[in-house]
């Protein structure tokens, strides 16, 4: 079964088509990057814009790439939710209007589905009702962890209708952030301290030339739900430490050259923007994420012990952390159980993992009815029972 994916929820438009939710034929991803970075952050306006602009060309380019016409797959998959209302609204309008055009059948997906599929398309264990693999895998525990969401889920297999042999999935929200998300606290400290954007990246290449254990955050607790998240006051204590003293002074410069250089046409790279660092401003990127690093990989793996799971899954945007998927696969190592992640193309947004969450959709026989909308806010699964 072949599934064109489309995916617009924030700032990359893209498309993809796999076939039987495990095979990439193509993975088409415009990023926006150039067009946000001079603002530190996605302007929701100016990206409703871009993806109206690029939906129809990278839908062309995934189906050319993958050299199918449109006429040639069997469902489309469209994420629905969670994101800018006006950028979801964009990819829903256009995978409706392809679909009823082309009398396809089309499904809604819910974005956090799709990052977590993204694990199982890279690593290829919950297919067919391959009863072994589904054994050592399931049920497991996975993290979301990107700009927008920082989330933990216990997901669940359960065999398909008989002989059907597609799984369905399962999810129970077993914790969330009260506030921040991992990736919006990495691009707000980068953004304080005029690194780049998109700041996790540069934080990530940045942090080994500083040292980790310079700055103590302290450990983040949190009252009640201790599988709960909470990344604003990390991100103040930064401000605090930065705001009047020599640090701001050397961030405004850094601004100011990282400006001149952009008006000049020019993006500096990762060595470049370290050549204008202090050795305080390095440290303090060091330690802020080990500390955001150490929460992430301590309250999953509270998780996984707690539900009792045999494997571990981390998706979305920071998950593409070489810090974090170091300290994940040492835990996991130690405490003897596997722990996946999707390659880091598959890690970002992209419309490979809606399209694969689609196919079991498709393939199970649900079909989105003409009322099918964008929903802004759209959550995924049950909340468990406390
Ligand atoms: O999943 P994603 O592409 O979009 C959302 O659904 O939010 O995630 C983007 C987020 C951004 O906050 C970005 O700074 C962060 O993921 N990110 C990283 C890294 N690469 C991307 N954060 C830390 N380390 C990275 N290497
Ligand atoms: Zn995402």
């Amino acid at each position: 079964m072949l599934v064109l994916g489309i995916e617009s929820s924030c700032d990359e438009t893209a498309a993809a088509v796999v076939a039987d939710g495990e095979r990439i034929l193509s993975a088409v991803v415009a990023s926006q990057v150039l067009t946000h970075e001079r603002y530190g952050g996605v302007v929701p306006e100016l990206a409703s814009r871009e993806h109206l602009r690029r939906i129809a060309p990278v839908v062309d380019e995934a189906c050319h790439r993958a050299a199918v016409t449109p006429r040639e797959v069997d469902g489309l998959a469209v994420t629905e939710g969670p994101g800018l209302i006006g950028s979801l609204l964009v990819g829903v309008v256009y995978a409706k209007a392809l679909a009823r055009a082309l009398g396809k059948p089309v499904v809604g997906v819910n974005h956090l589905e799709g990052h977590i599929q993204a694990v199982w398309l890279t690593n290829k264990v919950a297919r067919q009702n391959d009863a072994s693999v589904e054994a050592a895998s399931f049920p497991n525990v996975t993290l979301v962890v990107s700009g927008g969401h920082t989330v933990l889920y216990r997901v669940e297999i359960e065999s398909g209708e008989a002989g059907s042999g597609v799984p369905r999935f399962r999810y129970s929200r077993l914790g969330q952030t009260r506030d921040d998300a991992a990736g919006e606290a990495f691009d707000k400290v980068a953004k304080l301290l005029a690194l780049g954007y998109p700041g996790g990246p540069i934080i990530d290449r940045l942090a080994p030339h500083g040292k980790a254990a310079a700055v103590d955050f302290g450990r983040i607790r949190m009252k009640g739900n201790p599988l709960d998240f909470s990344f604003s006051g990390i991100k103040t204590a930064v401000l605090y430490r930065v705001r009047g003293s020599a640090l701001a002074a050397e961030a405004e410069d850094r601004g100011r050259w990282q400006a001149d250089l952009r008006a000049g046409g020019q993006r500096p790279g990762p060595d470049q923007i370290r050549e204008h660092c202090s050795r305080e401003t390095l440290d303090l990127v060091a330690s802020f994420q080990n500390a955001v690093v150490s929460d992430l990989v301590e309250r999953t793996l509270a998780a996984a012990e707690s539900e009792g799971v045999a494997s571990v899954g981390v998706s979305g945007g920071v998950a593409c952390n070489s810090q974090l998927r170091r300290s994940f696969a040492a835990a996991a190592q130690r405490q003897g159980f596997g722990v996946f992640f999707p390659s880091p193309a598959l890690s970002t947004d992209n419309a490979a993992m809606i399209a694969a969450a689609g196919y079991f959709k498709l393939a199970a026989g649900e079909r989105a009815d003409p009322t099918l909308t964008a929903h802004a806010s759209l959550p995924l699964g049950v909340k468990a029972a406390a």
